[in-house]
């Protein structure tokens, strides 16, 4: 069985980007993965400093995956920061990173382009991440297309840790599925909780409504041919529309008469269908914490015995052990 481990951050509410780049993805593979998914607390701790945000948005991020489905009971899930191991691999991990390396990540002056302080902690982003990934020796990480850039940073620290000091992490592999790879937002760009641009999985009915009537599209009148590959509603509309569905709605864009106003209701409905229970299952579990909490706490135990056997190997191959 492959180890597939993989993260997200609990600084804001997840979103149908979230959904379809990475949480379907682990959920799916429960039966036939050795899988580890987790909520980085300490990622979010670059951009987020605000107590109650921070404890609530990890709270519901850890009832958004039991709510969509994930079974504690068949993965190791668990929040970032109760496995304290990490950040002492994590300065391991620094000292043999290349400063170059990281000035080149794309992530770091984005963030900082939107604004996000540039701190020490948010260019060191992608070490932690690397340690994460190490720490587990995950051998597959499955990620949006955004992430591709980090996974490559933490093969490179891992080659690096392996050639400098004898064998000792599993050098990961990224997976990034193809078909969903950028989920465009309600403005055509990446949908993503800095660019308030989302689709919350678990917006109510009405709220939800008024969010996708909000999308953006030209201004192509309904008779005229579009493209539906520039669209950013198309693009939505193929992640919940059935093929028979999207070979109608092909057929409008290409040949005339898509109403954007009628497709955004139809994609309104589409949602609001898809999420109906796991939105009733996510009131049920925020309505009882301590439930919640006990499965972290779970969660965080069997990934510390493992966290503790690496973080053992490489303390001996650093020499820390005396
Ligand atoms: P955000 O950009 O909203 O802050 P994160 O960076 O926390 O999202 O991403 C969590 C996971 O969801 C990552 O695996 C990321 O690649 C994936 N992801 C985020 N946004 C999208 C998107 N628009 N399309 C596809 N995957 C996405
Ligand atoms: N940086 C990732 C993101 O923003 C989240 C993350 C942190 C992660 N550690 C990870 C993803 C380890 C995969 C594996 O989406």
């Amino acid at each position: 069985m492959k180890r597939i481990l993989s993260g997200i951050q609990p600084s804001g509410k997840l979103h149908i980007g979230n959904y379809f780049g990475m949480m379907q993805t682990m959920i799916r593979q429960m039966e036939s993965a050795d899988l580890y998914v987790f909520i980085v607390d300490l990622h979010a701790l670059t951009s987020v400093h605000d107590r109650e945000r921070l404890r609530k948005g990890t709270l519901e991020a850890a009832a958004d995956f039991l709510a969509l489905g994930l079974d504690p009971e068949r993965c190791t899930f668990w929040v970032q920061s109760d496995v304290p191991e990490v950040c002492e691999l994590t300065w391991m991990l620094s000292t043999i990173t290349p400063m170059g390396l990281l000035e080149r990540c794309h992530s770091y002056k984005d963030k900082v382009a939107k604004n996000i302080a540039p701190s020490h902690g948010l260019f060191s982003y992608p070490v932690l991440m690397a340690a994460d990934i190490l720490l587990y020796q995950a051998e597959i990480v499955p990620v949006g297309k955004d992430q591709k850039q980090h996974l490559e940073v933490a093969r490179d620290i891992a080659i690096k840790f392996n050639n400098t000091f004898g064998e000792t992490f599993v050098v990961p592999e990224p997976a990034i599925s193809g078909s969903t790879a950028i989920v465009p937002g309600l403005d055509g760009q990446k949908m993503s909780k800095s660019y308030g641009n989302t689709i919350p999985i678990f917006m109510d009915e009405k709220p939800l409504r008024k969010v996708v009537m909000s999308i953006q599209t030209d201004s192509t009148p309904v008779e005229e041919a579009k493209d539906p590959e520039t669209c950013n509603l198309y693009a939505l509309l193929k992640l919940f529309a059935s093929p028979e569905k999207m070979a109608e709605v092909h057929d409008l864009y290409v040949n005339g008469g898509a109403a954007y106003g009628y497709l955004k209701q139809d994609l309104f409905e589409l949602i609001n269908d898809y999420f109906v229970d796991a939105r009733a299952k996510k009131k049920d579990l925020l309505n009882n914490l301590d439930y919640l909490r006990e499965v972290l706490a779970g969660g965080a135990e069997k990934a510390r015995e493992k966290a503790t056997v690496t973080l053992d190997l490489a303390r001996d191959r650093i020499g820390l052990k005396y």
